[in-house]
């Protein structure tokens, strides 16, 4: 069974459609890099598998739970599951890195402190920030923010990631270097991974699917060679538009 399932669901905000009717999958252990335009939905969309926002119409299921229904602490569990990289970082200025990676450990378990001590220096090994443990964010670059937050969303144990627009804002060289993050939690640690991105050259290489939502729909979802080779017009149409980024 998918791991991730939306079925005809539907969301407006003040009149207003943004998901209508979108329905896809996501498989265990696979990366799903979701794109469209801005203002698309793709952020509604990630903020539905925690239940940060409830369908108005149709279901949502997180390993065969239905995210709306489900009990307070089968919600919890839920959302111990799924690590979520905010579009933006959200790391405290006023926290360590190692203190704003510790804070999911802190707020939602009674782990002990040495526990967490070790959690976190395990969590900052697999994103290489091991030497900027006890730097704030104003004294590391956008990039080891980034890898911060990885870090954050990872530290639980997690094993879905929630990846909204991991690179915005970076470099070329080091969106590559967090693509390549991206993929290898994957492989090492088997994280199920959706990473909404306006990078396609870097989800053609990272991901296994490629899922295309516009109007709130899902357009087209295929492996990357499938995906350029579309003849959907609207996957042209955006392939197209993407060209000079490719
Ligand atoms: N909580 C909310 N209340 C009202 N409107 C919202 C809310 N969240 C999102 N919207 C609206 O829903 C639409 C889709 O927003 P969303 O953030 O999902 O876009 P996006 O595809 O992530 O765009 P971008 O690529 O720019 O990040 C936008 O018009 C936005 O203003
Ligand atoms: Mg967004």
């Amino acid at each position: 069974m998918s791991l991730v399932v939306f079925d005809e669901v539907k969301k407006e905000f003040s009149g207003r459609k943004v998901l209508d009717g979108l329905s896809f999958e996501v498989e265990k252990g696979e990366v799903l890099a979701l794109v469209g335009p801005s203002g698309t939905g793709k952020s509604v969309t990630l903020k539905h598998i925690v239940r940060l926002l409830t369908p108005d119409d149709g279901r949502v299921l997180v390993d065969g739970v239905d995210v709306s229904e489900c009990s307070s602490r089968e919600l919890e569990s839920i959302r111990r599951r799924v690590g979520y990289l905010f579009q933006g970082g959200a790391l405290l200025a006023w926290m360590t890195v190692e203190e704003n990676v510790a804070l999911p450990l802190r707020e939602c378990t009674s782990l002990s402190e040495e526990e967490i001590d070790e959690r976190v220096a395990k969590a900052l090994a697999e994103v290489e920030l091991t030497d900027a443990a006890e730097k704030y964010p104003a004294e590391i670059s956008g990039g080891m923010q980034k890898r911060a937050g990885l870090a954050r969303a990872i530290v639980r144990d997690s094993d879905v990631v929630l990846y909204d627009e991991p690179t915005s804002g970076l470099d070329p060289v080091t969106s590559i270097t967090i693509n390549r993050l991206i993929r290898k939690l994957n492989r090492e640690l088997g994280i199920t991974s959706i990473v909404v991105t306006h990078d396609l050259q870097g989800a053609l290489n990272f991901a296994d699917r490629i899922l295309l939502i516009k109007d709130g729909k899902k357009v087209e979802c295929l492996p990357p060679a499938q995906f350029v080779e579309s003849e959907n017009p609207v996957v042209r149409e955006f392939l197209v538009a993407m060209k000079g980024e490719l």
